[in-house]
């Protein structure tokens, strides 16, 4: 049975919009592109990016991502993003002031920030009006009088414009106006759209959210509702992120919601943003995620933050994970029809859920390591199905799963492909799932979970590479493993079925 492109695409990076329209790059990757033969033999990203001055080549522009190397800025970590803004969503519009509190890795008279599109009015540094310019992507600032190595000093960036969405996996990214809705979903490289910042992951920070919008519409971001200031005509809502988050994964949801909160298991506040024409009703692939938390959190380890939720938005293919609120396409909720080789609606909600653990709270030092989050929330979500139907229900999508993979050649997932095109291939998902599923046979369940639940904990809110889950996954188990690694993530071809 040869499962159909469309099937092979929704089991993979979780879409149906875009690709039934055949407007996603994952339609022509998936199918028609043959991977790079490997030249790896062990993973090649074993350190963190270091954001200084000397480990960067060139001119200051990244901190030398494979997949985005102008992404991110060296020379400097930032520490706390306060973003502040009011939105027209009828015109599309936002008046931005961002205010960065950041330490100087090295000694700075000048250094980037990252912004695409938008117009700067005005940047101030420790308070002074300062010069700037601007290249493509790169928002370039001096630093007058420099600031020593060591030094914290804060940035306030004033700016406003419509943000235009990039297409860098095959769909709009960035600050999406859907009408009814305006919401944001940036996952790889779009929040540099929509505000200053580093984008890269490899520099997470805190965030506060001071947004503005309409009398009558309500604003959800990332974190906890702190205040909703009424300013007459205007409604600001304040939200707090305070555990450290990759820019990606920042959102902000802005239109007529309804916010629904549930019963908060493990302590965990579950709210979500519903549009009110839902009259205030869960979708119901909804409606299990306590349970979902609950089962995860004795596995993985208590859950990363506080609160946990869904925006229901229109127009998104499949969902992201953003922190705390993950970004729910409303058409898979309502419409999701799963082909023999899908995974189920739910298996979806709990594949984001997932990723609170696997991704967001630990997040991948660059790009490349993208199956770090992948392939983890593809496994927990068979984890998932194990502990709801059974291990037979399990079993069954491992061997699907591995014969899907057998029956084509794919680009590997330690290393899926040269650029960022191809780095939400299915292959990311399903073998960097198998990958896991490989390990757990060769380890056994006891050695595989204390694995999972170290790797949570030591890289908790922080960045971790392939390399440093190979180590980890050796220290716990005493194994030797980097044959296992190697063959499932970096050699081309498929692995015997574990
Ligand atoms: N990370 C998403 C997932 O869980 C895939 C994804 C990447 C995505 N960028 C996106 C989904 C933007 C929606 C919008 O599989
Ligand atoms: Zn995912």
């Amino acid at each position: 049975m040869t499962p159909n492109r469309r099937a092979l695409l929704v089991a993979s990076v979780l879409l149906l919009a875009a690709c039934s329209t055949g407007a996603s790059p994952f339609a022509a990757t998936t199918s028609t592109s043959r991977p790079e033969p490997t030249t790896t033999g062990a993973p090649t990203t074993s350190t963190t990016v270091e954001t200084t001055t000397t480990s960067v080549a060139g001119d200051g522009s990244g901190v030398g991502d494979p997949y985005f190397p102008e992404l991110g800025n060296p020379g400097f970590d930032i520490e706390h993003y306060l973003i502040d803004l009011a939105v027209d969503p009828v015109a599309n519009t936002i008046e931005g002031e961002v205010a960065i509190t950041a330490t100087a890795t090295g000694d700075l008279d000048a250094f980037h920030l990252d912004l695409l599109g938008l117009t700067v009015d005005r940047i101030t540094v420790d308070d002074h009006p300062t010069a700037f310019s601007r290249e493509g992507g790169e928002l370039i600032v001096s630093a007058e009088p420099p600031i020593p190595s060591g030094e914290g000093f804060a940035v306030v960036v004033t700016y406003h414009g419509t943000p235009e969405p990039l297409t860098t996996i095959g769909f709009p990214l960035g600050w999406i106006d859907a009408g009814d809705i305006t919401y944001v979903v940036s996952e790889p490289d779009a929040a540099h759209t929509w505000f200053p910042g580093n984008d890269h992951p490899g520099d997470k920070a805190a965030f506060t959210f001071r947004i503005t919008v309409p009398e009558g519409l309500t604003a959800a971001a990332n974190g906890s509702l702190v205040q909703t200031l009424p300013g007459g005509a205007v409604t600001t809502f304040v939200w707090e992120m305070p555990e450290p988050m990759a820019t990606y994964l920042a959102t902000v949801v802005i239109g007529d919601l309804d916010r629904v909160e549930r019963p908060a298991p493990g302590g965990v506040l579950l709210r979500d943003y519903l549009p009110a024409d839902l009259e205030g009703q869960l979708p119901s692939p909804l409606a299990r995620v306590g349970e979902m938390l609950e089962f995860y959190a004795g596995i993985f380890g208590p859950s990363p933050f506080a609160e946990y939720g869904h925006a229901v938005v229109p127009g998104v293919p499949g969902a992201l994970e953003d922190q705390t609120l993950c970004i729910f396409g409303r058409e898979e909720l309502e419409d999701y029809q799963a082909g023999p080789f899908d995974p189920s609606i739910e298996e979806i909600v709990a594949h984001e859920l997932s990723h609170q653990w696997y991704g967001d709270s630990v997040t991948p030092a660059t790009w490349n390591d993208i199956w770090l989050n992948e392939g983890f929330a593809t496994f927990a979500q068979w984890l998932w199905v194990e502990h709801d139907l059974g291990r037979a229900a399990y079993d069954e999508e491992i061997a699907n799963t591995y014969r899907l993979l057998d029956s084509a050649s794919h680009p590997l997932p330690g290393d899926p492909g040269p650029s960022g095109e191809e780095m939400f291939h299915y292959s990311v998902y399903l073998r960097g799932g198998l990958t896991l599923h490989a390990l757990r046979v060769a380890v056994g369940d006891d050695a595989l979970f204390q694995i999972l639940r170290t790797w949570a904990d030591r890289y908790a809110y922080g960045n971790a590479s392939t390399a440093d889950f190979i180590a980890l996954a050796e220290e716990v188990s005493g194994a030797d493993l980097d044959a296992l690694f190697d063959t499932w993530l970096y050699q081309e071809e498929m692995p015997p079925m574990p």
